[in-house]
């Protein structure tokens, strides 16, 4: 990495290079293999690790410049154009239960025919959406048309057998995040992304791209509390579950909540099932906590507490209650109102409207918190960022998407520290301190 900054191939070499053998030195520290991209995705704590994570966050980056540098630029467009088509094709994968049949049937994989008997899909074109993800590294072709899992396609299976789904078609995505996302990817953020064009060219035809595409008014969150739409919601629950994944210190570090006094509570707003409140609890059982959401997310938290901690509920030291963020709050004098990445859906009218609810209700000592992911401007500099890396290299390219998703579905946006002092300072609010993280906490006094 000292290489002079006049040679930005070799350096992105050197970076890969030498990142690659950190990798592998970890690994062989810890008396095992980088693993093979042939086999199914295994998580070990290796995967988690802090260096393997910066080791991998390098090479990505380094690689994905390498390549935006070498690539034609003619090429870089022809693939580009295609990128709808992982969406799609990913998509189907996990409509049809590819990876759960590919799961059931082990190493040695099924031809495409026992794939089509299996799932009901033409062959032919079940052989060519399998050959497209394959040259990207998502299943693997081991004879022609035989087709097994590998590392990438493996993270597409459900938490269910093919069994249970059979029997209950509407709970199959239940607990797997991964596989909710990718159906929601290519439902309603591929539909919604249609109309994100004309959206933008004149955005006061709609309240968001969302609106324009499924021809309604109401918001995403509404539409989906709609009957006939319960599935979606229930999509959209469990592609939520990807935060359950969050170490409880981002949560805990902010709230403190050994500062406070036993039965000081803890509002949680907009807060789906509760699943950050469920880790608060249990890092502080004597806080009183109130999960607020719509009605569907409210059966859903309800549903989840029964499985995870009736108790809490019974004894009423967790509460679960319906909310509309939009009326005012009524849980007067909380010592903590947090918001877990709810204000990036919504425009900055909609946030301040939000914000501007909960203030009334806050007492001297209140503290209201955000969790988001903090967006940066890329030229932003980061002493961290090797040449001749992007700045923001690591998360960067998530955020983004995430950003433009959050467009789509709702005009909502992925806001930089600054931001979200502004629409604090326009609801009433004072921003006191950012704690970086996975999630960054955002933490405000009132004004
Ligand atoms: C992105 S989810 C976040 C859920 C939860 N905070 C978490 O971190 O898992 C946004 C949540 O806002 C809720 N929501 C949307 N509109 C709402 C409203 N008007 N009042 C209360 N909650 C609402 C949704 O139902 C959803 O659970």
């Amino acid at each position: 990495m000292t290489t002079k900054q006049s040679d930005p191939l070799k350096a992105l070499v050197d970076i890969i290079s030498s990142q690659t053998a950190v990798l592998q030195s970890t690994y062989a520290q810890n008396n095992s293999e980088f693993p093979s991209l042939n086999t199914p995705f295994q998580p070990t704590a290796l995967e988690f690790d802090p260096n393997v994570t910066a080791a991998r966050n390098l090479i990505i980056a380094a690689a994905t410049q390498l390549i935006a540098t070498v690539q034609s630029p003619i090429e870089f467009v022809a693939s580009s154009m295609g990128g709808v088509y992982d969406t799609v094709t990913l998509g189907l994968m996990v409509d049809i239960n590819v990876p759960e049949i590919l799961k059931e049937a082990g190493t040695q994989g099924l031809h495409v025919d026992q794939l089509a008997s299996a799932t009901g899909v033409d062959s032919s074109y079940l052989s060519r959406v399998l050959r497209y993800l394959a040259i990207r590294h998502v299943f693997k072709e081991v004879s022609p048309d035989v087709f097994t899992h590998n590392r990438l396609s493996s993270m597409l299976t459900k938490a269910k057998s093919l069994k249970e789904i059979k029997e209950d078609p509407n709970a199959r995505f239940d607990n797997a995040p991964i596989a909710a996302s990718l159906h929601m990817g290519s439902t309603q953020i591929l539909n919604s992304s249609t109309a994100l064009i004309s959206f933008i060219k004149n955005p006061k035809q709609a309240s968001a791209p969302f609106n324009m595409a499924y021809k309604t008014s109401q918001t995403m969150f509404e539409w989906m509390e709609k009957s006939g739409n319960g599935f979606e919601a229930r999509v959209f629950t469990a592609a939520m579950k990807v935060n359950d994944e969050n170490p409880p210190e981002i949560y805990t570090s902010s709230i403190q909540g050994n500062t406070l006094k036993p039965n000081d509570t803890i509002v949680d707003v907009g807060g789906g099932r509760g699943s950050v409140t469920f880790a608060l609890h249990k890092a502080y059982p004597k806080l009183r906590y109130v999960v607020q959401d719509l009605d569907q997310q409210i059966a859903a938290a309800k549903k989840f507490w029964d499985e995870k901690d009736a108790e809490a509920i019974k004894t009423g030291q967790v509460q679960l209650r319906v909310h509309d963020f939009f009326t005012p709050q009524p849980i007067k004098d909380a010592a903590v109102y947090f918001l877990c990445v709810v204000i990036h859906d919504w425009s900055d009218e909609d946030a301040r409207k939000i914000l501007s609810n909960i203030r009334p209700a806050a007492g001297a000592h209140s503290k209201l918190v955000l969790y988001e992911m903090v967006a940066e401007h890329i030229t932003e500099s980061h002493a961290s960022a090797p040449y001749p890396l992007l700045p923001d290299y690591a998360g960067a390219g998530f955020l983004t998407i995430l950003d433009i998703a959050m467009l789509s579905f709702y005009n909502g946006k992925e806001r930089t520290s600054e931001e979200y002092a502004k629409l604090g300072r326009e609801s009433g609010w004072q921003l006191e301190e950012v704690k970086p993280g996975k999630l960054s906490a955002l933490i405000f006094t009132p004004i």
